[in-house]
């Protein structure tokens, strides 16, 4: 599969958003139930672009297919730190493009000079904790009843990575 791995635009913002929108609707994968809307998604992306956060995206020729970001935690006490978000969507996944995407965020998370990237992951998400776990996060907790969809509770882990200052 041809696919590129590239910065992301207020080009892409559109893709961006319907390709969040159908991970989250799948129910299994993510802390929603579906994505945010157009202007809390304008806002956050154009966030990450003028303060240059990680923020990557995989294109199909013009098709968004997949992301990855690291992004502010919004308080200064946490300016070495930063949360981040995955996600492929389904008929692109398997073929290596979420390993290349968290390649690049935490390459520009270590030349930001972050010391710490965070995020939470669903218990039963083998694939993606396994994947994290190779790029070095460990996990910290296990956050239990977390979410609950169509009824049903899920606990969610709590995971990091440390960065050391000098690399
Ligand atoms: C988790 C996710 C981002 C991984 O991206 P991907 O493109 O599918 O994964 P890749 O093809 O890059 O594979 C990464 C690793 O996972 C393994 N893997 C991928 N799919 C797998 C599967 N279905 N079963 C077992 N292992 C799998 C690969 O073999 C690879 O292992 P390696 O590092 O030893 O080579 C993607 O599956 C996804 O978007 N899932 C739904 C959303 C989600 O879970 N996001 C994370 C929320 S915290």
């Amino acid at each position: 599969m041809n696919y590129q791995i590239t910065k992301i635009t207020e080009h892409h913002i559109d893709g961006y958003a319907q390709a969040f929108d159908s991970v989250a609707r799948e129910l299994r994968y993510l802390a929603y139930f579906e994505g945010l809307s157009r202007e809390t998604t304008v806002e956050y992306v154009r966030q990450n672009i003028a303060e240059n956060w990680p923020h990557f995206v995989a294109l199909v020729g013009e098709k968004v297919i997949g992301w990855c970001d690291i992004s502010s935690l919004d308080r200064p006490v946490f300016e070495h730190a930063g949360g981040l978000s995955l996600g492929i969507i389904h008929e692109y996944r398997g073929k290596g493009v979420g390993k290349k995407l968290l390649t690049a965020a935490l390459q520009a998370a270590k030349e930001r000079g972050l010391s710490r990237v965070e995020l939470t992951v669903r218990e039963r998400n083998p694939v993606a904790i396994n994947l994290y776990e190779r790029a070095g996060f460990v996990k910290e907790g296990l956050h239990i009843k977390a979410v609950k969809i169509n009824g049903q509770y899920e606990n969610h882990f709590s995971m990091a990575l440390f960065i050391p200052e000098n690399e």
